[in-house]
């Protein structure tokens, strides 16, 4: 990919980000009657699918009882991750750590902070809810939100000792597990399009995602170790 190319995707990147943060940040403002928003996303799912579907509309009914008992833990878990995945291009990027270093630490801090309420709020929800769907899936979130918070403080852990090379790692594995959610929802966007019901690609949405964006995560590592020591073999 040409620079131009790769300034155009991460900028895209970006806004997407921010969007999704500023979304979950509704909570924030009308609580946990926040929920009943997403059954305006079932119009343009049928729409998509050419098929009628209720998915999300069904998801707020049942849900919305069960986010008023545990209103604290639903608000603070939207508030962390609204926060993270809105910030996480900035404290994430590369010209802000060289260019702006007090910023990339105030931002790294208040990220960190995010992440780690975000993803505890959130395994606290997969079982205390406890949340739609089947025993998997719910494993999966806690698996999800426990790695979250303990990558965030390995994270954090290697800044402070100066090893550099392993606190980007580290942050880097936590923005992929941020990123579960875009993948899950794109799942349930995607699949029903190809005939596949949106009951079973919320479901295959849930088991995939983190296995997926993990892989990947760790795929893009690699490559860029290997592309870092190939630069070193030829400058030395
Ligand atoms: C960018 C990342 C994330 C954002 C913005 C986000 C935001 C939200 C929001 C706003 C809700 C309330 C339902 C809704 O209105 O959609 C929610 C529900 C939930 N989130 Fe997250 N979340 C993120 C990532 C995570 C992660 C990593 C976990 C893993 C522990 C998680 C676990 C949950 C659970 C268990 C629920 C309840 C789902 C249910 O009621 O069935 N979330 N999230």
């Amino acid at each position: 990919m040409d620079r131009t190319r790769y300034r155009l995707s991460a900028v895209w990147g970006s806004i997407a980000c921010v969007v999704i943060g500023a979304f979950a940040l509704r909570y924030a403002i009308v609580g946990v009657r926040a929920v009943n928003f997403l059954a305006y996303a079932d119009r343009p799912l049928s729409w998509l699918s050419s098929r009628p579907t209720t998915i999300f509309r069904e998801f707020a009914e049942a849900q919305l009882p069960r986010y008023v008992r545990l209103s604290s833990l639903v608000v603070g878990h939207a508030i962390g991750m609204g926060v993270a995945i809105s910030i996480a291009p900035f404290a994430l990027s590369s010209r802000v750590r060289q260019r702006r270093p007090r910023v990339h630490r105030a931002l790294g801090y208040a990220y960190a902070i995010a992440c780690v309420v975000g993803g505890l709020t959130g395994t606290a929800m997969a079982i205390l809810l406890p949340m739609r769907g089947d025993a998997i899936a719910i494993a999966a979130n806690v698996a999800t939100g426990v790695m979250l918070a303990t990558f965030t403080v390995l994270g954090i852990h290697a800044a402070i000792r100066r090893d550099l090379v392993q606190h980007e790692r580290w942050m880097t594995r936590t923005f992929a597990l941020l990123l579960t959610l875009p993948t899950l929802y794109a799942f349930i966007v995607i699949l029903p399009i190809f005939s596949v019901p949106h009951a079973v690609a919320y479901e295959w949405g849930h088991y995939l995602c983190l296995p997926l964006n993990w892989l990947v995560c760790e795929w893009w590592l690699r490559g860029r170790d290997a592309t870092m020591r190939w630069l070193w073999r030829m400058h030395s």
